[in-house]
């Protein structure tokens, strides 16, 4: 594989795997495809070589454009997508565009010139599960984690348009014989998150002097993991994973919300009991994630490095601190935004 499309490439992971790659497989060029909504930045590629990779500012949809790089590649990498629950709550209209059409366009092209194919999707495909306290093997039985057995049985816009493009690429596999692979990945952290996600709304909201905002009693659980891990993982299965398999991706970092935003205020130096508890996600708020990596790490050898959740929030925090730059401008708009609905 000497030459790769990732889309989504100037987004929060699909720009730390565009590092990983560069930094990691010199002979691998990339070609970034990135339509540069208010969630891909520029900036998010600086430094890397220019000799490594190229910025094509396109949308997914554009099957003209993407016909015409696919024509050059060997595989797909696709992370483009609507990707914030909140926002498909106001507006669904752009995931179905986005995650649906932009989807079936890219997997055309992969058709057409037989490019390998790996679809990013997420663990909200499954719906949720049960807290563990309300769990018999305490979340640690069989089926109380996400499996790729797992029923799909998505809550909001932007999960049902995930399962749906992945069911999409199941389709093509089966249809046309497209070397096909999916990652269904937990929820990531790390440099680089839009500050609307919650980690970085929190560290962002008290490096401005704002209190942090909880969504209900915050007992939602997230399973964390670090987005560099998640880059490891999917150029694992990228060179590794069977056709037509799915992986699913996680790194046991089940934490729940109200933990989270009590430990990024003692990193902070602040008072843990500093936050403000603000209107619940509407309608469904999925209660809990929580992924069995058993399938990756056996089957392709995978595991993660940065296991330590303190410790990763710790650089999360630091990188925020030191980049005001990259997030300042937008912070004033982004908490308007949230005020609208009380949050
Ligand atoms: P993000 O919102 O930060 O980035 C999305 C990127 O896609 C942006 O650069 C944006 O400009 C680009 N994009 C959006 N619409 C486009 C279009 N029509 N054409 C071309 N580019 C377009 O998202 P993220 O958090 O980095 O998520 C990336 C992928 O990973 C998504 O597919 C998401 O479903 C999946 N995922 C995310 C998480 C998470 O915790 N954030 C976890 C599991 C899976
Ligand atoms: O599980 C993977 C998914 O994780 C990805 O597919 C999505 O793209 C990604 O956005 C993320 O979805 P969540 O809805 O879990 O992430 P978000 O950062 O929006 O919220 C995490 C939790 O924190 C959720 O329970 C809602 C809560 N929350 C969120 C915000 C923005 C708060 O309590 N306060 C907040 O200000």
């Amino acid at each position: 594989m000497k030459h790769i499309i990732v889309t989504g490439g100037a987004g929060f992971i699909g720009s730390n795997f565009v590092h990983y790659v560069v930094n990691n497989h010199p002979d691998v060029f990339v070609t970034v495809l990135d339509k540069l909504t208010y969630a891909g930045n520029k900036a998010n590629l600086d430094g890397l070589p220019t000799d490594r990779f190229e910025l094509v500012v396109a949308d997914i949809c554009d099957a003209e454009v993407v016909d015409k790089l696919a024509a050059k590649a060997d595989a797909i990498v696709h992370y483009a997508a609507e990707s914030h629950n909140d926002n498909s709550l106001t507006d669904p209209s752009p995931f179905v565009f986005t995650n649906l059409i932009g989807t079936y366009t890219l997997l055309e092209a992969a058709r057409k010139y037989g490019l390998r194919f790996h679809h990013i999707s997420t663990d909200e495909v499954y719906g949720d599960l049960p807290l563990r306290e309300d769990l018999p093997g305490h979340g640690d039985g069989p089926g109380e984690k996400f499996t790729p057995e797992t029923p799909y049985n998505p809550s909001s816009p932007y999960s049902s348009t995930k399962a749906g493009s992945d069911l999409l690429v199941k389709a093509w596999e089966k249809s046309f014989d497209l070397y096909t692979t999916i990652s269904n990945c937990s929820n990531n952290y790390g440099p680089y998150q839009h500050i609307e996600k919650f980690i970085p709304r929190q560290i962002t909201n008290v490096l401005a002097g704002i209190q942090p905002k909880l969504y209900g009693a915050g007992l939602n659980v997230r399973d964390w993991i670090h987005t560099n891990d998640h880059s490891s993982a999917v150029w694992t299965i990228l060179t590794k994973g069977a056709k037509g398999e799915t992986y699913l991706i996680g790194a046991d970092g089940e934490e729940d919300n109200k933990t989270v935003v009590e430990l990024i205020l003692e990193l902070m130096g602040k008072d843990k009991a500093d936050y403000l508890h603000v209107n619940d996600r509407s309608g469904h708020h999925d209660l809990r994630y929580a992924i069995d990596a058993s399938k990756l790490r056996d089957d392709l050898g995978w595991t993660p490095e940065f296991t330590d959740f303190r410790t990763g929030l710790a650089d999360t925090i630091k990188w925020y601190t030191e980049n005001e730059n990259w997030w300042k401008a937008e912070k004033d708009a982004v908490e308007a935004n949230y005020a609208k609905s009380g949050q």
